[in-house]
């Protein structure tokens, strides 16, 4: 099986390029961030704050998450019930930020990526994609970009959505989450020796889909 790495900092690009490049290549797109939110989600609704002041372990007990895939898009599952569209919430965003900073959280769903892509030829997307989970993956990307330009996407997509939003408040937010990301004990966001620094500053999705897609073609053949 073949498995291609995508790791990187929100705001990116990386789920847009994910999807482009793995539908070009007929492969599986695993959106592993999903997984910390549906987790995440779970907590929310056990009234926990992102404190999680909690027998963290007792509440993963009461958790079974599952993934499937339907006409070829990702639906995460808690406890049986789709949350694929729940779990996109501010609220589940913060929450699955915190959860994802705990060491039984993310041994709780390791296996799952890994059997992932020991079944299916995978473009798995997340933060320690290529450093933890699949340390052997066949391609490795870091994709990133400037704070300036995540911010500035972050901005126009807020704008296009009608919220009243202030660029400041969102530049200093990616600065802020970079930071925590990056200097968190547990699978810190950092490249794999081996990763492709992909850098998306100044492209269109489109360009970097079809960059990152020369970068593959030639690398797989
Ligand atoms: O990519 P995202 O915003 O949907 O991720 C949600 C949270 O999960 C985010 O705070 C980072 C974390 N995450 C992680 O720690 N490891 C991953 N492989 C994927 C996401």
């Amino acid at each position: 099986m073949i498995s291609i790495a995508l790791d990187g900092p929100a705001g990116a690009g990386k789920s847009t390029i994910a999807k482009g490049a793995a539908k070009e290549l007929g492969f599986i797109y695993v959106d592993t961030g999903a997984l910390y939110r549906t987790v995440g989600l779970k907590f929310l609704r056990e009234g926990y704050t992102t404190e999680l002041n909690c027998d963290i372990e007792a509440v993963l007990k009461t958790i079974e998450v599952d993934i499937k895939f339907i006409d070829g898009t990702q639906h995460v599952f808690l406890n049986g019930e789709d949350v694929s569209d729940l779990i996109r919430t501010p609220e589940a965003s913060m929450m699955a930020s915190a959860v994802s900073a705990k060491p039984p959280v993310r041994a709780f769903l390791l296996e799952m990526q890994r059997k992932l892509a020991r079944e299916n030829n995978v473009l798995m997307d997340g933060r320690d994609i290529a450093t933890v989970v699949l340390p052997n993956a066949t391609l490795k990307f870091f994709v990133t970009a400037s704070v300036e330009e995540r911010a500035n996407r972050r901005y126009k997509e807020l704008i296009e959505k009608g919220m009243d939003v202030n660029y400041d408040d969102i530049y200093n937010d990616i600065e802020t989450r970079d930071y925590n990301d990056s200097h968190r004990e547990i699978a810190p966001l950092k490249p794999a020796e081996d990763s492709i620094i992909f850098d998306t500053t100044g492209n269109t999705l489109q360009e970097s889909i079809d960059a990152i897609m020369t970068i593959i073609n030639e690398r797989l053949n």
